[in-house]
Parts: structure tokens; sequence; C-alpha cells
């Protein structure tokens, strides 16, 4: 079934966010999914899970601070970006939604917001989804890294940024074999304005180690994964997930980095089953 999703704002917490919804309908019975979406993508990375929800349940994806409708880089001027930043506006949307203990599925850059989230939160995190994302913090080296491509981006803007990081998005078989999908994901990223991206980079260099929050996480997870993830590869999630005390793992054939864009029917065939089998259905 194709569901009809809604761009929304609101200004909730004194901040305009932007987002999808598929719609406070009296269909959203079992509950509301929350999705955030990675860089340096927006909510609409989002559409194929929007476009046919678990039955029973409300999906909402926001652009994070500083992407697509979401203006930005924000936060208090006198402090660097921080992920703790996209936490206070999700905690808002979710309060101005009068949702209470949303699922929260973060990909990527959105499971780190995730995890920021968990942090802060825990009450507020009826279960959660971490796909293609880890909980580490960045090594030296991933630091060096952020800060070539802020450069990078300085120098030359956005685009050519994204034009070096779609090949490691995705995964080899859709490189070779749907180009549709590398060209849907340069518009997503050139399209991005530089200042949230910028500041988006910072966000991930400065984010804390979440590794010591895993165990504590007393909330049914499902750990998504591309089989041909080369950022965050199966091994990285499968030690991640053995780290939580309820959360089952799947892998994604023939999906890289950006899995629910790549197998959007395998991705959704999991999420809903997750759904139904850890919260019952509507
Ligand atoms: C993402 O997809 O959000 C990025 O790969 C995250 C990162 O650069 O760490």
């Amino acid at each position: 079934m194709i569901t009809a999703m809604l761009r929304c704002q609101s200004s909730a917490g004194g901040h305009v966010i932007s987002y999808l919804d598929t719609g406070p309908t009296e269909a959203a019975r079992a509950g509301t999914v929350l999705f955030l979406h990675a860089f340096p993508l927006d909510a609409d990375m989002w559409e194929p899970q929007l476009a046919a929800p678990a039955a029973g349940w409300r999906y909402v994806a926001p652009d994070l601070r500083g992407f697509g409708g979401s203006p930005g880089p924000g936060g208090d001027p006198g402090a660097p970006p921080s992920l703790d930043d996209y936490v206070d506006d999700v905690l808002a949307l979710v309060d101005a939604l009068r949702v209470e203990t949303p699922v929260v599925a973060g990909l990527s850059m959105g499971g780190y917001a995730a995890l920021a989230l968990v942090r802060r939160a825990p009450e507020r995190v009826r279960g959660l989804v971490l796909a293609d994302t880890r909980a580490d913090a960045d090594n030296p080296a991933a630091r060096a890294g952020r800060q070539r491509v802020i450069e990078a981006l300085d120098h030359g803007g956005v685009r050519p940024v994204v034009e070096g990081l779609v090949p490691r998005l995705l995964g080899r078989s859709t490189l070779a074999a749907r180009p549709e999908i590398a060209a849907q994901v340069l518009a997503l990223g050139a399209r991005q304005p530089i200042e949230g991206v910028r500041a988006a980079v910072r966000r991930m260099m400065g984010r804390p180690d979440a590794t010591a929050l895993l165990e504590g996480i007393s909330s049914p997870v499902l750990v998504i994964v591309g089989e041909e993830d080369g950022i965050t590869n199966p091994e990285t999630a499968r030690t991640m997930c053995g780290r939580m005390p309820d959360a089952d793992m799947v892998v994604i054939p023939g999906a890289g980095h950006l899995s629910n864009l790549e197998q959007p029917d395998e991705f959704n065939d999991q999420l809903a089953r997750f759904l139904g089998r850890r919260f019952g259905h509507a």
C-alpha cells in the first residue's frame, strides 16, 4: 500500500523544523517511528519508508538542523556545534506532535543522533533501529579526514564533496546496476546548504563515544547493516549489537551504507517485522 506523506513545518522549541509525516490518522494505533537521516542528505532519503509504513504505524522524518528545509546551523553561537542541537530539535518536534515515546530509527549520522537522544532522554525512546551506524567516536585518522572535508567544502562547495562520497555510500551492487540511485543520492546531497553540511561535519567530529551507553539500553533494538557497507561494515554492526542486552541484527544483501535506499523492500520488511514482533500489531 502506498501512503500519502506530507511535508510539514514546526517551530516548536523556537527553531523551524521541516519534516515528512504520514499523518496522525486513526491508522496510527501502534505508535510512531521517528527516522533520522544520514550525512549529507535530508528526510527525503526516507521516502521509500514513508511511502509504505508498517500497518498501524505513523512515520515521521525530520530534516536535521541545517539540512533540507530546516535552517541552521543554529545552536549556541558561543559553543561548537554538537549532536545535542539535533536532539533539542527532535525532542521539540516529538513534543509538538504529542508523541511521548517514538521508536527512533537512525541511519549512520542519524544513528549517532539517535544514540545522543538515548544519552539525553532514554525514557523518550521506546525502541531503536540503528542502521549502518556505529557507537564509537572518531579516531584521530577519522578526525583528520573530517578536517579535510571541511577544507574541501570551503574550497569547492558541497557538490564535489558529495561526488566524492557517493561511491563510498553505495554498495558495489548498486553502483554496478542502478545508476539512478547514485544520481538520486548525488542530487539529494548536492542541494544541501554548505553551512548545514559544515556544521554536521563538526558535530560528528566532536561526538562522544557512545559505547558505554549500549549495555544500558533496555528497550528493543534492531541493528541493520548492508552486506556491502564499507563505512560501517557488518563486523562493526555485530560488535555493537552484541553489547546491547535486547538487540537483533539483520544483514541486507545487495546493499551498501544507504541500505534503506538501496534495498527498500527488504529494509521495510525487516522494520515491519521488528515493529510487529517487539511492539505488537496495531
Ligand atoms: C553518514 O552516512 O551519515 C556518514 O557516513 C556518517 C559519517 O561520516 O560518520
